[in-house]
């Protein structure tokens, strides 16, 4: 009875999607039951341009010339409707609605004008939804006879009582009680009757076994594989360009990005390929979610690319882009929901059924906007399909906080974390920790020729500031005076007509500039200097680059989410407990640790002295331009190449739960008997990544964090190396007296107890965590080597 064509499908997704600000307002008034009772009845919306409305009704109703009516009617009222909210849309046209809408309320308070018409668009709900209630009636007597037709069938759809489908049973009671609170159950044929139920519950969910007497064939939608394809490394942009799309201030400046790095993204290529030999690189369908930009998630970030707004995140995507084009992946770019909706497949409705199609991507690459949107709108399939994305997350998602139950029951919720996705699943900026990735961007590489000219042309006493807006000169007077003592200071703030008051007058301030030319003041200068914001942008590492020193303020106490708003609800605690190279102990951790003087100076600027001193330091300090190699095009292509073709989150992770002890141990105790290493001869995991023969595990001092513990051995913390160590067995090779073993949820395990003589394994493998020590503990650490200037990769990763 229930006909939706696919064209009907489309066409309620689009009134979905393109009338927000209307849908948000009706939400409260069932705007979805009526969706839904049209499409039941047989209705169907049909838009054939943007501009019409689309609630024109072709009407093929079963209730015959009373609904058909009444369906009228509802269309004319749901027109007017949309007008009124034209006009109520253009009024408060501002970025507060937005917000507030985004939020899923609406700001009455905040829009007086809109109120009067607010109040004539209740009073037609209010009408409308009188007509829902009697087209419902209509509906019900519709189906009665329905269910009469189908009464033969009836003994054939009982919810059977399997032990393989526990919640079948309950899941049918819910679905009887709520089948209409999405429109979508009807797309996909539920209505109302128990067969409908037990068919949908077993053929699009999978929480009721199969009927018996449904053609299986039919409905057993064996996902194809996709053919495997070796990826070539592509050499041309332009179609890189084309599938970015246009309109947006960010995707114009993203845009210009990817062009600026043509020839060198084309070269890092020929490097890699001729390093990377004959290997055998398999072509991924990737798709790639960007999810602030989207208009859903408010995108702020557009309006401000032309007003000195951040652009770090910008870059970042820009360069991922660039660097899965290059390496020969198929690509699908989105920027807004509707796009996001129609790649993946959501059926029409709220979003509450999984996807009408499997997922036609091996990966996908979102941020936190994103991630929420898909949750929003799989259903079933986010859970499914979770372990094929990637999430790009400038500061980083720590395990503690990153497991649901874990950080409730721990005090260590947030805005943005728990997801339960494995820890490498985020991707960061920088390096800050290696139970994330570490996604990075690139920073333009300069050769031999360039670099001399550049230490040629330096201007000794010149000095840019970090920062495009003007609040971060607030309060700096006394360090730029005393700067100004030895060096002229250049800004690039943004300013509309006048100088900004904040931005001293001696301040020679050259407005926003275009890359091109900021990156030319980046050459004659001598001193790049940050006030302690913006927090790790790209800019430190371009100005280092282009042979600038950087000098940067220590922060004591460091800045973290408990002291710090700019940190507070990011998932990160980054306290002391963190690594001295993790912890924000100043306002560019990485430059600080990674690549440190001379190229960077990390001072207290309350001490005058201290600060002066820098200053005259630096002056007489020669140092050539540099660009850590994980930094440059070919490292990040080597980077994210290594990911794609090793990185698999599908797979069951957890080789050696705890308890079940394979009888022979994988390693065995180094012969200074300090720590233990994988035995030679012994062939468990053959397929792991990064291969466990890398693989040096010692036991932590106490109180100290595993990413200490293997940096103190020239080592880097491997947190999937953790499930091999997670046994009784490593405890005994290693030496350590347990007098008693447990297992638990705690971010601190596998740990030795000191007062207790008491050895800890980690019960929940998502809590793995290099990163968190206690003064109570001594930390059983998987550590392994790396690649210089790739700390991401160990020596054999590749
Ligand atoms: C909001 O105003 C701007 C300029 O004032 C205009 O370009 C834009 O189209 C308006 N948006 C709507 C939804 O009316
Ligand atoms: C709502 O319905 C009532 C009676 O059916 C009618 O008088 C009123 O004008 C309607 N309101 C609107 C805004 O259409
Ligand atoms: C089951 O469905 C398949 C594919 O649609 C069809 O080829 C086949 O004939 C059907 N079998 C029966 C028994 O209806
Ligand atoms: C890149 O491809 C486009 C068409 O796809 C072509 O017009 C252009 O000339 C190519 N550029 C180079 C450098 O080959
Ligand atoms: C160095 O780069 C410049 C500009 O990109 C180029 O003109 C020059 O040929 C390059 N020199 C060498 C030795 O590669
Ligand atoms: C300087 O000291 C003040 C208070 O004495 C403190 O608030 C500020 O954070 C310090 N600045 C730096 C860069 O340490
Ligand atoms: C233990 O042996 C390793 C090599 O197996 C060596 O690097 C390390 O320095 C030795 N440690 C001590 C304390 O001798
Ligand atoms: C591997 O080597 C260790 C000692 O080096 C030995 O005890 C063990 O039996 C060997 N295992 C196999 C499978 O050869």
């Amino acid at each position: 009875m229930i006909t939706v064509n696919p064209d009907g499908k489309i066409m309620v997704r689009r009134c979905l999607v393109t009338l927000r600000p209307f849908r948000l307002f009706v939400l409260g008034i069932g705007f979805f039951s009526l969706c839904f009772l049209m499409t039941s009845l047989g209705g169907q919306f049909s838009a054939r341009r943007p501009g019409d409305s689309p609630f024109t009704i072709r009407t093929e109703v079963m209730g015959g010339p009373e609904s058909r009516g009444v369906l009228r009617k509802m269309s004319d009222l749901l027109e007017l409707m949309v007008k009124r909210m034209d006009m109520l849309a253009r009024l408060e046209n501002s970025s507060e609605l937005h917000r507030a809408a985004g939020e899923g309320r609406f700001a009455l308070d905040r829009l007086p004008a809109g109120t009067g018409l607010m109040e004539r668009i209740q009073a037609i709900a209010q009408n409308v939804s009188d007509i829902a209630v009697k087209v419902d009636q209509i509906l019900r007597h519709s189906l009665l006879l329905h269910s009469k037709v189908s009464e033969g069938r009836r003994d054939q759809c009982e919810a059977p009582s399997d032990p393989k489908f526990p919640d079948c049973s309950g899941k049918v009671e819910w679905m009887r009680a709520r089948w209409t609170s999405d429109p979508c159950y009807a797309f996909f044929g539920v209505d109302g009757t128990e067969c409908s139920f037990l068919i949908y519950l077993s053929e699009v969910e999978w929480f009721c076994p199969p009927l018996p007497w449904r053609n299986q064939t039919a409905t057993r939608r064996a996902p194809k594989p996709l053919p495997k394809v070796q990826a070539v490394f592509r050499s041309n942009l332009s179609h890189l360009l084309e599938l970015m799309g246009s309109g947006k201030e960010s995707l114009i400046f993203m845009k210009k990005r990817t062009k600026r790095f043509t020839a060198q993204w084309v070269l890092a290529a020929q490097r890699l390929a001729q390093k990377l030999g004959g290997v055998q690189r398999d072509q991924k369908q990737i798709l790639v979610h960007i999810g602030f930009l989207t208009e859903e998630s408010g995108d702020v970030f557009s309006p401000r690319v032309l007003k000195g707004g951040p652009l770090g995140e910008m870059v970042q995507w820009a360069d991922i882009l660039a660097a899965l084009y290059v390496l020969g992946h198929g690509l699908r770019i989105t920027v807004s929901l509707k796009e996001l909706q129609s790649n993946l497949g959501v059926p029409p409705g709220r979003g509450n059924c999984p996807l009408t199609m499997p997922l036609p991507f091996d990966l996908i690459y979102t941020d936190y906007h994103g991630l929420q949107q898909m949750k929003q709108h799989m259903g079933l399939s986010f859970r499914k399909y979770r372990c094929r994305i990637r999430v790009i997350d400038t500061f980083g998602t720590e395990p503690a906080y990153n497991h649901e139950e874990y950080a409730t029951l721990h005090g260590y919720r947030t805005n943005w974390g728990y997801w339960n996705l494995n820890p490498k699943q985020f991707m960061t900026m920088f390096p800050h920790t290696p139970d994330n990735s570490f996604m990075g961007f690139v920073s333009e590489e300069l050769n031999e020729t360039e670099k001399q000219l550049i230490k040629d042309g330096k201007a000794s006493n010149m000095a840019v500031v970090y920062g495009k807006e003007a609040s971060i000169w607030k309060g700096k007077e006394k360090f730029l005076s005393i700067l100004n003592k030895y060096m002229e200071i250049h800004g690039t703030v943004y300013y509309e007509s006048q100088r900004p008051p904040e931005v001293p007058a001696f301040v020679k301030n050259h407005g926003l500039l275009p890359q091109p030319e900021f990156q030319q003041l980046l050459r004659k200068a001598k001193l790049f200097i940050g006030f302690g914001f913006p927090y790790e942008g790209p800019a430190p590492l371009e100005a280092i680059a282009n042979g600038c020193v950087f000098l940067q303020s220590r922060f004591s106490p460091p800045h973290s989410s408990l002291n710090h708003e700019f940190f507070r609800g990011k998932p990160t605690s980054r306290e002391e407990r963190w690594p001295r190279w993790v912890g924000v102990f100043s306002q560019h951790p990485y430059a600080e640790n990674f690549i440190g003087k001379p190229h960077v100076w990390t001072v207290d600027y309350n001490n005058s002295e201290e600060f002066e001193a820098a200053i005259q330091a630096i002056m007489t300090t020669q140092v050539d331009p540099y660009l850590p190699y994980e930094y440059t095009c070919e490292g990040m292509l080597e980077r994210i190449h290594a990911y794609i073709q090793h990185q698999d989150f599908c797979v069951d992770p957890a080789p050696a739960p705890p308890g079940a002890r394979a009888p022979q141990s994988p390693f065995i105790l180094a012969p200074n008997a300090t720590h233990l290493e994988w035995a030679r001869n012994t062939s468990l995991a053959p397929g792991a990544w990064p291969p466990v023969h890398s693989l040096r595990a010692w036991l932590a001092a106490t109180g100290r964090a595993c990413t200490d513990a293997c940096l103190d051995h020239g080592l880097i913390c491997e947190p999937s190396f953790f499930p091999f160590l997670n046994s009784q067995d490593a405890f005994q090779k290693l030496q350590v007296p347990c007098d008693g073993i447990e297992s638990e949820m705690n971010h601190l395990y596998p740990a030795f107890a000191q007062p207790g003589q008491e050895c800890f394994l980690q019960k929940e493998p998502l809590l793995f965590s290099c990163a968190g020590s206690s003064t109570k503990y001594r930390r059983l650490c998987p550590c392994r080597d790396f690649r210089k200037g790739q700390v991401a990769l160990c020596q054999d990763c590749l």
